[in-house]
């Protein structure tokens, strides 16, 4: 018998574990699989957290984070985002991946409601579903934008939470600010909670950014500095909301995390002086070059006004795994959708990668429709 807890089944990838294997077997592969901007950490940040170093400024913090990061993000989402919050309001975590956890222990009981839009970032309901909630999956497509009637027609009185990712990964939708109205309005309505999680708010090409959080105040608004400010790896983000619900976050923290590190909060610090302003028009760039071409080779793109993926239909009914298994086969790696989403016939493609590498993959998508349309 195992000793593996149950709830780890949630975590089930034995669907792409040969996938995975034979990517694994690929030398020098062109890979848009990943979600890492290829940016480096900017030098002022480095300085920042190699400054915090030589200082010995490598101890615990209170567990909500420093006090002067807490009121530079007061201030950040004041300004950017029109989310007034006292800086006790926003606690600091070790990215947003334990912070989706953290918030979800805090407010999740066995049996409460939880919905997400499909497709959707993989931790929102595998995590929900660790800790006993359920998960009700509203479909956004063909548009990849929340469908308001199917949204009202999923609340049950068991809902406590809706989950938004605008832009989103995978599919780059970027949700209009009259949708996210909408949606504040049936929260409302109903007494439920919403989390928005902002990772992409900068990664926008049409549109503009809008966080629910402004007008609807049961908001928990996720953000962090992994995408923006090319920090994958120091693991660092910030939840702001009710203060109840952030009070409730940081007596987790205390037995969960301890304090997010010394370093990357001093980095964070930094960071948040210097907005990396040209990362937009770069990335659209790389935007408008898959979306042209991708469409051109047949392939039905649609989102894709923000974040750095597109979520396509794998062309001819092939389902996911087999596209991807054809992909590696020529020496591209993207990710099967059935990890983003309940249904099986999609393939995530990230354009974080440089444009050669972009180039180069494109090559390979355009040869594949090419001999599935033969
Ligand atoms: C929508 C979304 N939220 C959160 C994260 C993870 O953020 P962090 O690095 O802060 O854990 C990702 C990473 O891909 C993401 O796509």
């Amino acid at each position: 018998m195992s000793f593996i807890a149950q709830r780890l089944s949630y975590f089930d990838s034995s669907d792409f574990r040969d996938a995975i294997k034979k990517q694994a077997l690929l030398h020098n592969p062109i890979d848009l699989s990943i979600g890492i901007p290829e940016e480096l950490t900017p030098d002022h940040v480095k300085a920042a957290g190699i400054r915090a170093i030589h200082e010995d400024k490598t101890t615990y913090t209170p567990a909500n984070g420093l006090p002067e990061l807490r009121e530079a993000l007061a201030a950040k989402l004041q300004n950017d985002n029109k989310i007034y919050v006292k800086p006790s309001a926003v606690t600091v975590v070790p990215g947003l991946t334990t912070g989706q956890l953290l918030v979800y222990l805090a407010i999740l009981d066995p049996g409460d409601e939880v919905i997400v839009f499909d497709p959707y970032y993989p931790p929102y309901p595998h995590l929900a579903s660790m800790v006993g909630a359920r998960v009700v999956y509203v479909s956004t497509l063909p548009t990849f934008q929340p469908d308001i009637p199917a949204l009202e027609a999923s609340i049950t009185d068991k809902t406590k939470l809706i989950v938004i990712n605008s832009p989103n990964n995978p599919s780059g939708a970027v949700y209009p600010e009259a949708t996210l109205r909408k949606i504040a309005a049936i929260a409302e309505k109903n007494n439920i909670l919403i989390i928005s999680d902002e990772i992409y708010e900068h990664f926008v090409y049409d549109g503009e950014h809008f966080s629910i959080g402004s007008i609807y105040p049961n908001t928990i608004t996720m953000n962090g500095f992994s995408k923006e400010h090319a920090m994958t790896g120091w693991r660092i983000g910030y939840i702001a909301g009710p203060q109840e619900i952030i009070d409730a976050i940081n007596e987790l923290q205390q037995y969960v995390v301890m304090s997010s590190s010394s370093i990357a909060q001093h980095a964070a610090i930094a960071a948040l002086r210097q907005k990396p302003a040209h990362l937009v028009a770069k990335y659209k760039a790389k935007r408008d070059l898959i979306v042209e071409r991708l469409g051109k080779a047949g392939y039905d793109v649609k989102g894709a006004q923000g974040a750095f993926y597109t979520f396509v239909k794998a062309p001819h009914n092939l389902t996911d795994i087999e596209f991807v298994e054809r992909a590696t086969e020529h020496g591209l790696i993207i990710v099967a959708g059935r990890a983003f989403s309940q249904l099986h016939g999609y393939i995530r493609i990230s354009y974080g990668a440089d444009i050669y590498t972009l180039e180069r993959g494109l090559v390979i998508l355009e040869k594949i429709a090419g001999e599935l349309a033969s």
